[in-house]
């Protein structure tokens, strides 16, 4: 409720003060929240009544269905999750008997204590009495095994929530239910857990639909001031007195306009007395030692507050890389601690965990503060670093090393890259289909198509086109094994493109005969093809030229005919629409810029990265860092 007052005031006073309904459509995760919440009640009650279990699913079954059968229709906003009645009734069950078959604490519970009891009493806060009662009722509320109070709020949710953001609405329904719980059990409870059941199924069928999300009331007094402080201003605002009321969503992502709403530095005459009394002259300084002295309150502000204490004799010149940027960002009131540390011929990756509550793309906006102390650039900053929970900090090395061996393929499994760690990285280059390789001049394309070609040229069964308009860069295969066709001129590279096209389609009809869909069912009889062309962008000037290349990486893979693309330039005009869908796997080098960076990969970093056969490797397993090799 109070959250509905701080993000949208008029539909508060609509809803909660004028008490008018307006029907607004209910979407299908809604819809099966609230039929399942009526459920869920039923089954507690029944249970707590000591029902035995199969009577009490089929009472809960049948008071929530008849909600799903009060929902019309026409209030009802179909979408992805349900879209018509039957795939609604569908989910509804799949949730209803989901959550009762196996919740996760099921185990965990001694007694059921509430069961959506709607509670009502007055508070008395430090002495005093709240002027307006406070009104709510807790979905369930257990004593557990471990004597500890739950209160346990049902959610059925589209997406879990992110644990490591801090929701606004949790906290404070966590507030209300602590305060009406206490009152009415005379017992303080222990933490408000939130039970969210995944409507969709799982794509890992595995996979649990639960995921718990628990607060500890001990733990978040912080949230407690807070509450004081927007309860008052509520109040005020309900009586007509002026006050500032903070959108709930915006205000929890940043511990410091908390604190300053807390200790009300908004206001002058409190600004005033606050710092007098924590004898400071500015903002910065008193909530520096505010959150110092509220060190146990959240996991967030504890490391935040840690990190303040040190900050005061920060001397950057005599700490190690990993303090530098722990500190910096500490500065800025981001937690980190350090986990451990990769390094790289080129590069070293500093891995750290986040505090609860930061926000991922906030610490990718301190990269220059980082640079600056670190004294390196090109920093590249991975949040999250892949398949992991933590973040990680790409520093360039002062001293560059360069693999020592260069890897060889294993059939198509070619060599690509060193990885971080030094192993290798191996890609089976049919399945790219068609590569595209960019990156500005110098910074290692030409020496990555030669590493590729000298493997490609190790194969049996491989034909290899080369174009090559620059008319210098491949040059030195003319005429070696496996390369059947070498062309530097405009002319005579159209005229082979087209050749290739008319083979493909020769192809196409011999698969046809032999009713294979593609070369491997075929078994034989036919060479892979690969076409490599050193600088796409010096080929525009045919259309023929780039029709050809265009029809060949649309329809080549199922005949074995495979394109290996150059270019300098990322421009939309050269990288066109038609290209990007043709040619998923990508090799980065250095780009000038982040918007070409963004044009390759949909994301920025390739302009961080050092030349000389530095990559960002995109394949459909996402982005891996590699140093290409010099064969
Ligand atoms: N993998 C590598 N290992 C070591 N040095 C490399 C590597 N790749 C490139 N270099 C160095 O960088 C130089 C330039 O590389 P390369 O010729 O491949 O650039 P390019 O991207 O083709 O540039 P352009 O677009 O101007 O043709 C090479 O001559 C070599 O000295
Ligand atoms: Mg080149």
């Amino acid at each position: 409720m109070f959250t509905k007052f701080s993000s949208d005031p008029q539909m508060f006073r609509v809803g909660y003060l004028n008490g008018d309904r307006i029907d607004t459509t209910y979407s299908p995760s809604n819809v099966i929240g609230k039929c399942c919440h009526e459920g869920l009640k039923k089954y507690f009650e029944k249970t707590q009544e000591g029902i035995e279990e199969g009577e009490a699913i089929k009472k809960a079954h049948e008071v929530a269905k008849m909600h799903l059968d009060s929902h019309s229709d026409n209030l009802i906003g179909y979408n992805t999750v349900a879209s018509n009645r039957s795939k609604l009734e569908e989910r509804f069950a799949f949730c209803f008997f989901g959550y009762i078959k196996d919740f996760a604490y099921k185990n965990n519970i001694k007694e059921i204590l509430l069961v959506e009891k709607m509670l009502e009493h007055k508070i008395k806060v430090d002495g005093k009495l709240l002027p307006i009662p406070l009104k709510g009722s807790a979905d369930l509320v257990t004593r557990d095994k471990d004597n500890k109070i739950r209160i346990r709020d049902h959610k059925f949710v589209k997406n879990f929530s992110n644990p490591e953001s801090i929701d606004a609405g949790k906290l404070m329904q966590g507030v209300f239910n602590f305060f009406l719980v206490w009152a009415e059990l005379k017992e303080q409870p222990y933490s408000i857990v939130f039970e969210e059941f995944k409507v969709t199924q799982n794509r890992d069928k595995g996979a649990s639909q639960f995921k718990e999300f628990e607060i500890v009331f001990s733990e978040n007094s912080l949230m407690f001031d807070f509450f004081y402080r927007f309860y008052d201003d509520i109040t005020n605002a309900l009586l007509g007195k002026q006050a500032y009321i903070p959108n709930f969503y915006g205000i929890y992502d940043r511990e410091v306009s908390i604190l300053s709403y807390i200790y009300k530095l908004d206001i002058v005459k409190e600004r005033e007395k606050q710092f007098k009394k924590a004898k400071v002259d500015n903002v910065t300084d008193f909530l520096k030692k505010k959150i110092q002295k509220r060190g146990a309150m959240l996991k967030y502000l504890e490391s935040v507050s840690k990190n303040f204490v040190s900050g005061k004799t920060l001397n950057y010149k005599d700490m190690t890389i990993q303090d530098k940027i722990k500190f910096k960002l500490a500065e800025h009131g981001i937690g980190l601690e350090f986990d451990s540390m990769v390094v790289g011929g080129s590069v070293t990756l500093y891995r750290y965990e986040p505090s609860i509550g930061l926000k991922m793309s906030r610490i990718e906006s301190f990269v220059k503060d980082i640079e600056q102390v670190v004294e390196t650039s090109g920093i590249r900053i991975l949040a999250p670093i892949k398949d992991s929970g933590l973040v990680g900090f790409e520093i360039p090395n002062k001293q560059r090393t360069f693999p020592e061996s260069s890897p060889r393929n294993t059939g198509f499994e070619l060599a690509i890259g060193a990885k971080i760690m030094g192993d290798t990285k191996y890609y089976d280059i049919r399945t790219a289909p068609h590569l595209l390789v960019s990156g500005s001049s110098g910074s290692g394309k030409s020496v990555f198509l030669n590493s590729l070609i000298k493997q490609l040229m190790q194969i049996d069964n491989v034909d290899i086109h080369l174009f090559d308009p620059k008319q210098v860069e491949m040059s030195q295969f003319e005429g070696e094994k496996n390369i059947v066709d070498y062309q530097y001129d405009h002319n005579s590279i159209e005229t082979s493109l087209n050749n290739l096209v008319e083979e493909m389609n020769k192809r196409y009809s011999k698969l046809r005969n032999a009713k294979a869909r593609n070369i491997e069912e075929l078994g034989g009889g036919m060479k892979y093809k690969f076409v490599v062309i050193d600088e796409f962008a010096d080929l525009m000037a045919g259309e023929n030229t780039l029709n050809a290349i265009q029809l060949l990486a649309q329809k080549g893979r199922a005949c074995g005919i495979h394109i290996i693309l150059a270019t300098q330039r990322a421009s939309t005009k050269i990288i066109s629409g038609d290209i990007k869908v043709n040619f998923p796997t990508r090799a980065v080098f250095k780009m000038a810029k982040a918007v070409d960076s963004r044009v390759m990969l949909d994301e920025g970093g390739a302009e961080k990265l050092l030349g000389k056969g530095d990559m960002l490797f995109l394949t459909s397993e996402g982005i891996e860092r590699l140093q290409g090799f010099n064969l």
